[in-house]
């Protein structure tokens, strides 16, 4: 009778809900009889003493899932009684009852026990947390439980966050467009603001508070001073009261220049001391606005971004002058490393140049932010050494979750093993166990602000993300900036289960598309430590042979890879560049070796001959053509997988995924021939015989263009698909078709 009730409930919420993607991971869609049965016997009600936001929140959410879940309205009721889910926060009455206060001593402001708790023959399921904020976090942690299966009514959890400020960035510009933004346009409407409150931005609070992101920027790190002008303040504001009760905090990107732009003064140096007043009485007038707020994320003097060093100073003078301002009311400023000035010698080396000289001289309340490698988000680099070296300046990591390097909102690709090698790499900056994570969550450099950011996916598209499964970084963003020791594996059972089904036989073959997909994707586009050969506007597809009149240097895809007759790759070791020594020992070591380099990463350390022997006996030449091929082999083998989940899965989000998949296959072929044969023009090498043959034509390869004007445009699928075009300047009639 009960799996009866329960299919008639499926049914309805399938008919209810259109399968758009719209409500992520947050789906309380019925669930299996025996966990039915287990939630429905040991939950009848719930009971929060405080009428705080986040609180009201929680119940909510507890109402909606057990709706969703059972089919049943589970009241919130005055009083304690059997089987309630009991809310409590630190020191409340409801806590000091309960007797739960001395456990929750010493934790971390934002975490929480879950655990059982029997008085006077009656049992509750008690959340507590220090803070409103933090029971929320285990609400959506207990809910998680339930959805992945391994809830039970006597289980006991007690989660606290690995970093403090778990933080995504958008790079949304105040025209709605989005720098690197494949989803649609931004979901700010600041036009509306403050009047019109969006219900995306209270659904967007929701799904950060469920995976525990606490922070954000709303606007790109290329910021427009207008962000800070009396006309934008009040826009602010209603962003940062809606997403108070869900625990995220508001900061802003800012531009260096503001003073000068919107504040009418002569410049911006920060030794003026009218310069200095001009950010302590605009940091003033925000708080009036926003309590709460979090502080400002700098990019400066980085990709013709104004900074301090316009005014021959350092970006020490241009933080701490900001810092001073927001001090007095606990704000932060987070500054980018993201700088390359041009040494002429390797872009790799210029981050640290800039910054590690200056560690320890920064305020308190500064936080450097830098991309978790040297040179930008390529498919696979290797950490930023700059983790290893600072050690008195706090340091914090920032992932790309949007796939401006792994083929935009097209192709499927999780993300989490990326991050997990990056966080668990070894820094050796106090010998083994100092890696990237310890060295940046407070650990190993205890006292300081610790944090971690993410470029956000998310656009105005129905499912946010373009792709059904670009969600998942999004998720995992988050899931690993609270415990970056969940494995990936955790996280993707995780998303699927609460994605899309618990079945198996969906859960099983596409846990393991999802962690197969990142290695696919470094091969079809840049194997054995080959990076930066996209086409150089786009940042999509391949154009190892770009040349741009006029254009830096180190913004073409020759400057990175170095082909010649010889050979191939930088030659980043002591006779080259000597970047392996910003490396701490014995990484250092072991990257400067031909023998000893991971071979993942060849050819971001040597420059070989196209006859280096591999390990596995093969040339190089044979070995990248061998890495191509994988690649293509492996989205073809997603596409069986996937095309064998038909039926498992409602067929609107089938359907998507088939589409972008295709794509995807199309995609590697593309970056196999063009790569491959492009290379071939040096190395005179034969693609070895028991591969698949090229399908294109190099110089047709090379007229390709996509019609991408301006990379600040959003990219709507439509607009550029199918992905390949010829060049309007080609005289031959158009026939896309012999591009695939
Ligand atoms: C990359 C990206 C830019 C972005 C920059 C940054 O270079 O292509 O669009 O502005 O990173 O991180 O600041």
């Amino acid at each position: 009778m009960r799996s009866l009730i329960v299919l008639v409930l499926m049914v309805l919420s399938l008919a209810a809900h259109s399968e758009d993607g719209s409500r992520l991971w947050l789906r309380y869609e019925p669930l299996q009889a025996e966990m039915a049965g287990i939630v429905a016997g040991s939950i009848s009600s719930i009971h929060a003493d405080l009428s705080q936001p986040s609180l009201d929140v929680a119940v909510d959410e507890l109402q909606k899932a057990f709706q969703g879940f059972i089919g049943k309205n589970v009241p919130h009721t005055a009083r304690l009684q059997d089987r309630s889910v009991v809310l409590a926060v630190k020191g409340s009455r409801l806590a000091t009852r309960l007797g739960i206060n001395a456990e929750l001593q010493g934790m971390h402001r934002d975490g929480f026990i879950i655990r059982p708790i029997v008085r006077n023959r009656q049992s509750y399921i008690v959340i507590a947390s220090p803070t409103q904020v933090g029971v929320l976090y285990g609400v959506f942690h207990l809910l998680r439980t339930i959805k992945v299966g391994d809830f039970s009514p006597g289980m006991t959890i007690k989660s606290e966050p690995k970093f403090d400020l778990r933080m995504l960035n958008h790079w949304a510009n105040l025209d709605g467009t989005i720098e690197r933004g494949y989803a649609g346009p931004s979901i700010w409407r600041w036009d509306e603001l403050p009047e019109v409150i969006c219900p995306r931005y209270i659904q967007y609070a929701r799904a950060n508070a469920s995976i525990g992101i606490n922070g954000m920027t709303p606007n790109n790190v290329n910021a427009d001073p207008l962000i800070l002008s009396d006309e934008f303040l009040p826009k602010l504001k209603a962003l940062a009261d809606v997403f108070r009760p869900y625990g995220v905090r508001l900061f802003v990107s800012i531009n260096f220049s503001s003073p000068r732009i919107i504040g009418g003064l002569p410049n911006s140096d920060p030794f003026e001391e009218n310069v200095q007043q001009w950010w302590k009485t605009r940091v003033n007038d925000i708080y009036r606005l926003i309590p709460d707020f979090g502080g400002f994320l700098v990019k400066a003097n980085s990709e013709g971004q104004p900074g301090p060093m316009d005014y021959g100073r350092t970006h020490v003078d241009g933080a701490n002058m900001i810092a001073a301002a927001l001090q007095p009311h606990g704000g932060i400023v987070i500054w980018r490393s993201f700088v390359y000035e041009p040494d002429g010698i390797d872009r790799a080396n210029e981050a640290y140049l800039e910054f590690v000289p200056y560690d320890g001289l920064y305020a308190p309340n500064v936080i450097i932010q830098a991309k978790q490698g040297a040179v930008d988000f390529q498919p696979r680099e290797p950490f930023s050494p700059k983790f290893g070296a600072m050690k008195k300046t706090a340091l914090m990591v920032e992932f790309q979750i949007t796939q401006e390097y792994t083929g935009f909102s097209n192709h499927l690709v999780f993300l989490a093993p990326q991050n997990e090698e990056t966080l668990r790499a070894e820094t050796y900056a106090f010998g083994p166990g100092s890696t990237v994570a310890r060295m940046t969550d407070g650990t190993l450099l205890p006292n300081r602000i610790n944090a971690i950011a993410g470029v956000s996916n998310i656009g105005a598209e129905t499912n946010w993300t373009g792709h059904h499964f670009a969600q998942a970084n999004w998720y995992a963003f988050g899931r690993q900036a609270w415990d970056h020791e969940l494995s990936s594996e955790q996280i993707a059972n995780e998303w699927i289960r609460m994605t899309f089904t618990s079945d198996p036989a969906f859960v099983e073959p596409i846990k393991q598309m999802m962690l197969s997909s990142w290695e696919t994707v470094v091969n079809y586009m840049m194997p054995l430590g080959l990076h930066h050969i996209f086409g150089w506007d786009h940042h999509y597809g391949p154009e190892p042979w770009t040349d741009v009149p006029g254009a830096r240097h180190d913004w073409l895809p020759r400057y990175y890879h170095q082909a010649s007759k010889y050979g191939i790759g930088f030659n980043r070791t002591r006779s080259g560049s000597g970047h392996v020594d910003q490396y701490n020992q014995p990484l250092s070591d072991k990257f400067n070796d031909l023998n000893t380099v991971p071979e993942n990463l060849l050819l971001w350390f040597h420059h070989v001959p196209w006859d280096h022997k591999m390990r596995n006996g093969r040339t190089l030449w044979a070995e990248m053509a061998h890495k191509y091929q994988e690649g293509v082999d492996s989205v073809r083998s997603f596409q069986r997988t996937w095309d064998r989940m038909e039926g498992l899965i409602d067929s609107e989000r089938f359907r998507h995924v088939q589409s972008r998949l295709r794509i995807q296959s199309r995609d590697a072929i593309w970056w196999r021939d063009a790569v491959m044969l492009y290379f071939q023009t040096y190395s005179g090498m034969p693609i070895p015989h028991e591969l698949e043959r090229p399908i294109h034509d190099l110089e047709d390869l090379k007229r390709v263009r996509l019609p991408l004007r301006h990379f600040h445009y959003w990219l709507p699928h439509f607009y550029w698909r199918p992905a390949l075009r010829p060049n309007p300047a080609d005289t031959r009639p158009e026939d896309p078709s012999r591009y695939f």
